[in-house]
């Protein structure tokens, strides 16, 4: 039902430094995937195979990846290492890849606006790949998509965390709708310790239905003098209906080191439990 989902990758990752100096963040593996792939796979799960990538300079390395390779693949064809390809070469069958380049790095609401281009007048995913989500039995995106097909709303993933923890965050303030899902009231991007109107901070991923590039275009900068995507949902939420959804599943955060050492041990644990060659 959703389509086209959209892929800020235009950071600088400067937390991972000096691995992200001549390489992009989201190229950074989770055992021997990169994160983007994690991202793009859930949202081919979705249903969503249009991909489309707001990138920056110094990205191209993400363009490779989504394509042949043809030199390695013809070196490694029909050896044991081929499987590892597999999963990857379903993603390109499966789905198309579009880029359009954030020329100045303005925040997220600038990135997901740079967007437009790509995805026209249509609901739409947004994922941020540093969360990487692992859903109880349905991913996370494809939670919301079933979400949206009942409400036709923007949906934003919530996640409690602690009040320490608050100000990294978008966080929501809401009624209760159903299980899992509240009317968001009101948004504020990363409230200083104590400011915190709940201990639901919103997560990275999102479903927008596409008057938020309207919003986006009309918005003065924010937090930190940036475009934030928090600010234009608020509008949303005022006019309209914007739902926070509580999804059922696991996120690491692989921004931060500690987050992005946790999911590799889990993944590598997976492996090794799934006896998967690498
Ligand atoms: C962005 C959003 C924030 C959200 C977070 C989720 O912040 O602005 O509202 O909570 O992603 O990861 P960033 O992490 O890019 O600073």
């Amino acid at each position: 039902m959703i389509k086209k989902c959209l892929f800020p990758v235009a950071g600088y990752g400067t937390r991972f430094l000096p691995a992200t100096k001549a390489m992009p963040k989201e190229m950074m593996p989770i055992v021997n995937k990169p994160l983007i792939q994690y991202g793009v796979q859930e949202a081919m799960e979705a249903g969503m195979s249009q991909i489309a990538f707001v990138t920056g300079r110094r990205k191209r390395a993400i363009e490779d990846h989504f394509d042949r390779t043809y030199e390695l693949e013809d070196q490694i064809s029909g050896t044991k290492a081929e499987k590892n390809l597999e999963e990857i070469r379903l993603l390109m069958q499966t789905c198309t890849f579009s880029y359009t380049r954030q020329i100045q790095m303005k925040g997220l609401g600038d990135a997901i606006r740079t967007g437009e281009t790509l995805i026209g007048n249509q609901p739409f995913g947004v994922i941020l790949a540093d969360d990487l989500c692992i859903g109880d039995e349905r991913p996370v995106l494809l939670q919301m998509v079933e979400i949206y097909a009942k409400y036709q709303c923007s949906i934003v993933a919530v996640e409690e965390v602690s009040p320490q923890e608050t100000e990294k965050y978008g966080i929501i303030s809401g009624k209760k709708l159903e299980d899992r899902l509240f009317i968001v009231e009101s948004m504020i991007e990363k409230p200083p310790a104590g400011e915190a109107p709940s201990n639901h901070a919103i997560i990275g991923r999102y479903i927008l239905t596409p008057d938020i590039f309207e919003n986006l275009r009309n918005l003065p900068p924010g937090r930190n003098g940036e475009i934030q995507i928090t600010d234009a949902l608020n509008v949303q939420a005022k006019k309209k209906m914007v739902l926070g959804f509580q999804f059922r599943g696991k996120r690491f955060d692989c921004g931060r080191l500690e987050g992005f050492v946790a999911a590799t041990n889990h993944f590598f644990d997976l492996m090794r439990a799934n006896g998967t060659p690498h």
